[in-house]
Order: C-alpha cells, then structure tokens, then sequence
C-alpha cells in the first residue's frame, strides 16, 4: 500500500516523491537521520531525538531545513495521514544537491539542505516474540568511521554486519575494537554481572543512544547499579545477563553470544524488569 511521505516541504504518495541524483546524501553518504517509535500513534521521546539530531547536524555543518517545532507537526502529520498506531518514523536530512558531485560542502546559503521522512507501520511493535526469547548475537570487528556518536547514514558496515549475523544463522552483531564490544550493529549493548548494569561510556566511539539514556535514567531511579564503562567479550561471555536497547527493539535480552550460552540463556531478571519499566515509562511521557 502506497504511503504518504514528506520531501522537501511536500506531502506525497511515496511513488511521487523525488531527490536528485546529485543529492549528496546519495552520492557521498552526507546525510544524518533519526528513527523515533511510536506506540498508540504517538511519539517515543520525541525531544531526545530532535536534540540529538540538532547534535549530528552541528557537528557536521549542516543547515537543518526546519524547526523542531515544524518537525514535530511532520511527523504528526505524518502519522495521522498513515494511520499509524504502532511503528516508527524515518527521518533523513542530507546536505543537498548542488547539480554536481563535488568533495566540497556547497555553500548552504545557495544550496538548502533535503529533507525526507516516512513512517513505516509495525503492528505489535511493543510485543514481539523475540522479547520474550531474547537474541543471539555474534562478534564482528568494528571497522567503522570514528565519529560513530554523529548518526550519519553511512550504514554500509553495520548492514555488512546484519549480513554476517545472518550468514552465522543468528540475529545481529555486536562490534568489537581493541577488544572491547562498542555496540550493537544498530543498538547499544549491554551486561549484568551481580546485578551491575555494565555499559560502555559515552565517548565518539558509539552512538549516544536516545533509549540507553533514558533506559540508565530508569535504573538509576529504580536504584539499580549502573557502571559506565567497556568491557570485553570474554567478561560478556561469563555475564549473568546481556541486553541491547533501541529505538526500535526498545530493551532485547541477549541470550548468546559467538555460541557462548548467557545466564540460563533465557531473558534475564534486569533485563525484563527495565524493558517493563521503559515500555510503562515511554508510553507515559509519549506525545
Ligand atoms: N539505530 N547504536 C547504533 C549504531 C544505532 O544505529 C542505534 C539506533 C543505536 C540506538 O540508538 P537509539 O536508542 O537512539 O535508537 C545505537 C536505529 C534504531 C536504526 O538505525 O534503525
């Protein structure tokens, strides 16, 4: 079924929707995007993502073509004309085309950035099967660019590394440099060890996930331990439990790791209680 998307200050049926072929997000991959979720047709920590998206757009020099305020009735807009209840909102702003392929920006005042959104429908979003079994993961090296806390669209490594997940027969990848784990293909990743939440710091190494900060904020609260820092998959191995978050998977136990069984490899205590907790907690603050 056709969907109405956003370009470029437009709303059209997607197959009317066009970007040059110049646009540099196209060409050169320069371009950032955000995902936000939506539960009961609103929008999860909507806020978070708009400023993290301000961030990604600041650090690389990019004009963003509207408010947050307008951005905000986009994906509103978005949802209503969709009838979106349960799925996400894409969200992509590219640095434009400048009719030509260069290495060098364009000038933003003579070239606007693009802008496109769409919603994609995921019916029982919040209730998927996986929660409850939890997921295997294995271990690829992390070869990617070094300012991963910018959300760029160069997703090509992260998408070699699903293929690599599938090829093994098991659901994502974790990355790992210097052998320490970094994060998920397209999550954060996570142990428990004694009821310790062991994450890695925030630092240009990993994205600053929008749900790992809220998820951390829930624990602490909950007066659970948090520690904030990397680990290696050795001491993932040997976790009581492993979880990654996400704006999509939200909290996902992890129940294996390169083989190696987690826990009783079934979805552990910390893990269910703060996917619980989230799922309440987003729903509650949802706009
Ligand atoms: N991915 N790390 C990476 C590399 C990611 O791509 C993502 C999000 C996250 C989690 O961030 P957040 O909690 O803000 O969603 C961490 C999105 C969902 C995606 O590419 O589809």
């Amino acid at each position: 079924m056709s969907r109405i998307v956003y370009v470029n200050g437009s709303y059209l049926p997607e197959e009317d929707a066009k970007i040059s072929i110049f646009d540099r997000g196209f060409l050169m991959a320069d371009g950032v995007y955000e995902v936000t979720s939506v539960l009961d047709g609103k929008l999860l920590d909507f806020a978070g993502h708009a400023a993290r998206l301000e961030r990604s757009l600041t650090e690389l020099d990019m004009a963003c073509p509207v408010t947050m305020e307008e951005l905000l009735a986009i994906h509103r807009e978005l949802l209503e004309k969709n009838a979106i209840t349960d799925g996400m909102v894409y969200l992509q702003i590219t640095r434009g085309s400048a009719g030509d392929r260069d290495f060098a920006f364009p000038d933003p005042a003579k070239v606007p950035s693009s802008i496109v959104l769409f919603t994609q429908a995921k019916p029982g979003l919040a209730d998927t099967p996986a929660a409850r079994t939890g997921i295997r993961v294995i271990t690829v090296p992390d070869i990617r660019w070094g300012r991963r806390d910018i959300k760029t669209v160069q997703l090509l490594y992260p998408s070699m590394g699903k293929m690599m997940a599938k090829k093994a027969g098991v659901d994502d990848a974790w990355m790992v440099e210097d052998g320490f784990v970094t994060e998920g293909t397209s999550n954060n990743a996570y142990i428990v060890k004694g009821n310790k939440i062991i994450t890695r710091h925030l630092g240009t190494e990993i994205l600053h996930g929008i749900t790992r900060a809220a998820v951390l904020r829930f624990a602490r609260e909950a007066q659970m331990e948090v520690e904030e820092r990397s680990f290696t998959v050795d001491e993932a191995k040997e976790a009581d439990e492993a979880f990654i978050t996400s704006a999509s998977a939200f909290v996902m136990p992890v129940v294996e790791i390169d083989g190696a069984t987690i826990g009783a490899g079934a979805p552990g205590k910390v893990a269910v209680r703060l996917r619980e907790i989230y799922m309440d907690e987003s729903r509650k603050s949802a706009i």
